[in-house]
């Protein structure tokens, strides 16, 4: 049974309204399901909203009960309507439910920023800080690359945990429970930010969902180590597994050594990745090179280093398939500010902030080919029957201005 302090105990009995004894019943109950011993406190969150039925009943029915977030969460991407509505026709009902959804989570107190990468801008915690995370690439970048602390939470108990201020005790906030249980050899060179896509694809399919140790054994170019790069290893790693933490030997906070990765002198088990399981896995995923429709960027949200390098290849051209490229609000304003947003437009291609490919919005692109640099947007997309050639983005950006993938390596 999960020990609750008086404050806690005060939630639990509905001290602080239906809403937050609601939110906490829920915590207690996952606190059972783990053992957890206690609760502890958070300081930041982050809700992966879906803008999807169940995700709205959710949060409308906490707000309907009352209920105010503790600590204001960051949360995921929807669609911004706004936008998409200079770009396609909408239906009534999809647009409706991205309002509601945005007028529930803004009731509930929670911070609208709508990015899928609130840990490189908005939402950035410190080492050992215990905070709540959904969201496939935020969790393994907090815990593995800040050395924060968070299980990996859904959208709902991470919002549960916004609205009381606690999560229970378990998992990946014991330091016991980070240990590496695999060595990665990592044998390929790693050349692009491309790369870390296939790695993260390719490992939880040699590993399952252990947690890897990555061994690095060529040396690795500082410009492809970038948070780009990490940002899309966890991603990949969390589409074809479920992968929390991983650490990179030398690299990461918890594995300055062998010995502090496995916290032990011996390593369970070793395995080696080479540039044939990259060759093997991008075949298996991604559509034949050929003649593309559109290309759609930005899955996790591109950075700004990386609309930088879109933009200076096609800066000055026409491209020969509309390019969307999706980014967080802050980061498109700043390359409003830059001018690299009124290039890319030039180009024949646009900037959608607050938007993930996973939407209804899309649908204008249902049943057509595109491409892109990113594995889980082709993984999510392919039950809403969009094809996607796979390669890496400067290759990308190159197809978009011939409207063809041609060469990828
Ligand atoms: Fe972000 Fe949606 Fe992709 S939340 S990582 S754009 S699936």
């Amino acid at each position: 049974m999960v020990r609750l302090n008086k404050d806690e105990n005060d939630m639990l009995n509905g001290k602080y309204g239906k809403g937050t004894q609601t939110a906490m019943k829920i915590q207690v109950a996952i606190a059972e399901a783990f053992d957890a011993p206690y609760m502890v406190p958070i300081s930041k969150a982050h809700v992966a909203l879906s803008n999807q039925e169940a995700d709205l009943w959710f949060v409308e029915t906490l707000v309907s009960q009352g209920a105010k977030c503790r600590v204001r969460p960051t949360v995921n991407p929807s669609f911004n309507w706004k936008q998409m509505k200079k770009i396609t026709t909408l239906s009534q009902e999809d647009e409706e439910i991205v309002k509601r959804t945005d007028k529930a989570y803004r009731e509930i107190g929670a911070l609208m920023t709508y990015d899928c990468t609130p840990y490189l801008q908005l939402n950035v915690p410190k080492v050992n800080e215990v905070i709540a995370y959904s969201e496939s690439s935020a969790t393994p970048f907090v815990n593995s690359i800040y050395g924060a602390k968070t299980n990996r939470e859904s959208a709902q108990s991470a919002l549960c945990a916004a609205v009381t201020g606690v999560v229970p005790y378990y998992g990946y906030l014991d330091k016991k429970n980070r240990k590496g249980q695999v060595l990665v050899n990592v044998l390929t060179e790693m050349k692009s930010d491309f790369d870390f896509q296939l790695l993260g694809y390719v490992t939880p399919l040699k590993v399952g969902f252990k947690i890897p140790v990555f061994n690095f054994k060529n040396k690795i170019d500082k410009k492809h180590f970038s948070n780009a790069s990490l940002m899309n290893l966890g991603a990949q790693m969390n589409t074809s597994g479920n992968v929390a933490i991983y650490h990179i030997l030398g690299v990461t906070p918890e594995a300055k050594t062998f010995e502090d990765a496995f916290q032990s002198e011996n390593i369970p088990e070793i395995i080696n990745i080479t540039q044939a399981d990259f060759d093997s896995v991008r075949d298996k995923i991604s559509a034949p090179l050929g003649k593309i429709d559109f290309a759609l960027f930005g899955c996790p949200h591109l950075t700004f280093e990386q609309i930088e390098s879109v933009v200076d290849i096609i800066s000055g051209k026409k491209l020969a398939v509309p390019l969307f490229i999706m980014s967080s609000d802050p980061t498109r304003r700043l390359c409003e500010q830059m001018g690299l947003l009124k290039i890319i437009r030039d180009a024949g291609g646009e900037i959608i902030s607050n938007t993930c490919m996973d939407q209804p919005c899309w649908k204008f692109l249902y049943g057509k080919k595109g491409v892109t640099d990113s594995p889980k947007c082709a993984y999510y997309t392919r039950r809403r029957k969009m094809e996607f050639v796979i390669t890496d983005l400067e290759n990308a950006a190159y197809s978009a201005l011939k409207g063809e993938v041609t060469d990828d390596y």
